[in-house]
Order: structure tokens, then C-alpha cells, then sequence
């Protein structure tokens, strides 16, 4: 695994602990993306369909591998808000019905929620310390709850949230759960049988390593069969272009509706592809990775706002004005960013503890002088 450190020509430049934000595309991916619009370049239509056959199967194939779904039930949105949507929206709930969060949610899981509320949806954000989040969200699981929808890693804190106990709370009430897992997927292994959940959803750029554009959609097999929006795509005989004629499309297709950004998933795919057989290792190593930051953090006495048994690859430090400690780093080119009440490494599994290292010992300097 680390000869694949190769692929990412950025750790010549930068120190670059920021994959909770966006991820450099390893070289790989990049010139999977880059032969397709190459061959479009130079073929047209012959090239796009041939990369299209039989509806994507060969992408589709890769990205269920990697989550341990099956290819029907995969599907490619443009960013994690959109696959959210469709979700949170082709539920069908109204007056009465409860959906779940909580208040330390990125707000594409939540916001979607406030449009329910015009419909007479009872909106519940829990409002909990990051170590006590999962506790107190599976308290409110209770009668009346139809949709839970959180993240499975905390963009501002770096809990991770255990899927499966959420989920078998869920399942006891019968409410759904929709995992954001943008920043899980390509850190830890995601296996979405195991997991429980009903829909997970991520944007590719961040933990999967791949353009803007790229993103899937998983739902479990029977649910949501009538999309809450439709295009062109969303009829099973879209190829006969004949707007009289409709009937909704029964396969992943149908969270699709329009043209997907090919470029960007081939270059997901790719990653899923020459992951697939790394999982364990490369969230291993994030853990590890992460562990290492606790840990040197805390030996500069730092305060560490992420809980060490629940980390995944974001770890948060508490500094007091964060924006200006992340602008002092960069200057050293050291790449972080500010969330939250402190400083958010994220690193993956190229990374290196000396490069963790190098900017701990600059946040302990920086923060001093930033105070
Ligand atoms: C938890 C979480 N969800 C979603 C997003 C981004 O959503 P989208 O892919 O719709 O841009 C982020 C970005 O920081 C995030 O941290």
C-alpha cells in the first residue's frame, strides 16, 4: 500500500492533512478521467456509448464491490446534497411523522429536513457533546421517528458514529436511516449490509480521493421506487425519446435523471477498484494515522476536541482563533483547515507521522502567537 504514495505528487509541494475538505486525485484516477475525455476528444458519441454500456454496469460493479452492495443498488449523483434529496423527498412524510439529527450535522443533512417542516414534518435536532452524540440519538429513536439522517463521521468533530447500532434502533421503530458517509467512505471500510443502513450517500472528492462531480447514492433494494424528481433518464424506455411515453425506471438509473458527470465516476470507480482489496489496511492505517495526531497533540498539551475511540481520519485540536492559526500553517505549507473550535487534520493513508509531526510542532508554535 505505501508505494501507492506515489500517486499523489502534491506530498512534494505540501504537507497536505486537509482530506476532510478535498482530496488531490491520486495519479491513477486523474488519467482514468483524462482518457475518457481524451477518447471523447477523438471518438464522440462511439466512445461515451461504449463507456456507457449496459447503463454503466462496469462502474456500477466496482463502487458496489467497494460498499458490499449489490450494482442495482447504486447510483451516481453529482454530490452528497443531491443523493440526500432524493432521499429525504421520495419518502413520502407528512404531518406527524418525526425525521432525526442533530445539531453538529454539515448541513446537507439537515437542511433538506427544513423543507419537510413546510409540510408539517416534526424536525428533532439533538443537541448533545460529541462523546455523548450517539447515546443520545439512540434515546430519540423512539415511536413516531420515520428518518434518521446523520453522518457516519463528523465533518467538525470526528466522531464516528456506530451504524449498526443506530440502525437496529431504527429498525425497531421502523424508521429509515440515511448515513451521509463522505467522510468514511475511502477511510474506513464501509460495508453497507453489515452496516445496516437504508441509504448512504457521499460526494466523491473528499475520503474517495476523486473529482468534483463524482459521488454514489446507495438504497437498499425496494426502497424509494419513485424518485421525488424526474428527467430524461428517469423512464425505463428513455432511448425511445418519446415524451408521451413514460413509465418510471425500476433500476439505479433512476436517481440519475439526466447526464452524470462520466469523467469524475470513472475516476471514482477507479479508486473503489484499486481499494477494494486495501480496505482493511488503508483504514488501519487512517486510524493509525489519527491515533498518532491524539497522541502528539496531546503530549504538546493541546486540548483534543475528537474522542480517541471514535476517530476515524479527522482529528480536531482546540485553538483559539483557528482561521489565522490554518493561515500561519499554510504559509509553511502545511495544509489544514479551520473547523469547528480548533484546527481539523485529516489525514490519509499516504500520509506520513513525520508530516503529522511537522504540523503539530508548527500548531503548537502558532497557537501562542495567535492567541
Ligand atoms: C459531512 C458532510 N456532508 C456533506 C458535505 C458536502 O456535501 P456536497 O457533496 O453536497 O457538496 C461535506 C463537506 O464538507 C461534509 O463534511
Amino acid at each position: 500500500m505505501y508505494h501507492l504514495r506515489d500517486e499523489f505528487p502534491i506530498v512534494r509541494e505540501y504537507v497536505y492533512l486537509n482530506h476532510a475538505a478535498i482530496s488531490p486525485t491520486p495519479t491513477f484516477a486523474l488519467f482514468e478521467a483524462f482518457r475518457y475525455l481524451y477518447e471523447v476528444s477523438q471518438h464522440g458519441s462511439l466512445h461515451v456509448n461504449k463507456v456507457e454500456e449496459g447503463d454503466f454496469a462496469n462502474l456500477r460493479k466496482k463502487m458496489a464491490t467497494f460498499i458490499n452492495a449489490e450494482p442495482g443498488e447504486v447510483s451516481f449523483v453529482p454530490n452528497t446534497s443531491f443523493g440526500a434529496n432524493m432521499v429525504i423527498h421520495g419518502l413520502n412524510l407528512g404531518k406527524g411523522d418525526v425525521v432525526l439529527s442533530d445539531s453538529l450535522e454539515f448541513p446537507s443533512t439537515v437542511y433538506p429536513l427544513y423543507k419537510l417542516a413546510q409540510r408539517g414534518v416534526n424536525v428533532k435536532l439533538v443537541r448533545a457533546p460529541p462523546e455523548e452524540l450517539e447515546d443520545r440519538l439512540v434515546e430519540e429513536i423512539g415511536e413516531g421517528v420515520k428518518l434518521v439522517s446523520v453522518s457516519h463521521v463528523s465533518f467538525n468533530t470526528g466522531v464516528t458514529l456506530n451504524a449498526k447500532r443506530i440502525a437496529e434502533a431504527c429498525r425497531k421503530v421502523g424508521a429509515l436511516l440515511l448515513l451521509d458517509v463522505i467522510q468514511s467512505a475511502g477511510a474506513l471500510k464501509l460495508d453497507v449490509k453489515e452496516m445496516g443502513a437504508d441509504f448512504v450517500v457521499a460526494g466523491g472528492y473528499k475520503w474517495m480521493m476523486s473529482p468534483q462531480g463524482s459521488g454514489f447514492l446507495y438504497v437498499r433494494k425496494g426502497l424509494v421506487p419513485d424518485p421525488p424528481l424526474y428527467g430524461w433518464k428517469s423512464s425505463s424506455t428513455y432511448m425511445e425519446f418519446n415524451a408521451e411515453k413514460f413509465s418510471i425506471e425500476e433500476g439505479p438509473r433512476r436517481f440519475e435523471i439526466g447526464t452524470i458527470d462520466v469523467a469524475a465516476n470513472l475516476a471514482m470507480a477507479s479508486v473503489a477498484e484499486r481499494l477494494t482489496p486495501l480496505r482493511d489496511e488503508v483504514e488501519r492505517r487512517v486510524r493509525e494515522l489519527s491515533g498518532h495526531a491524539i497522541d502528539v497533540a496531546e503530549d504538546y498539551g493541546l486540548e483534543v476536541i475528537t474522542p480517541k475511540d471514535r476517530r476515524a481520519g479527522i482529528v480536531v485540536v482546540k485553538v483559539d482563533q483557528p482561521r489565522k492559526v490554518a493561515e500561519e500553517l499554510l504559509a509553511r505549507r502545511i495544509v489544514v483547515s479551520p473547523r469547528g473550535e480548533g484546527i481539523r487534520i485529516s489525514t490519509h493513508f499516504y500520509n506520513t507521522e513525520d508530516e503529522v509531526d511537522k504540523a503539530l510542532v508548527a500548531i503548537s508554535q502558532v497557537r501562542g502567537r495567535a492567541r
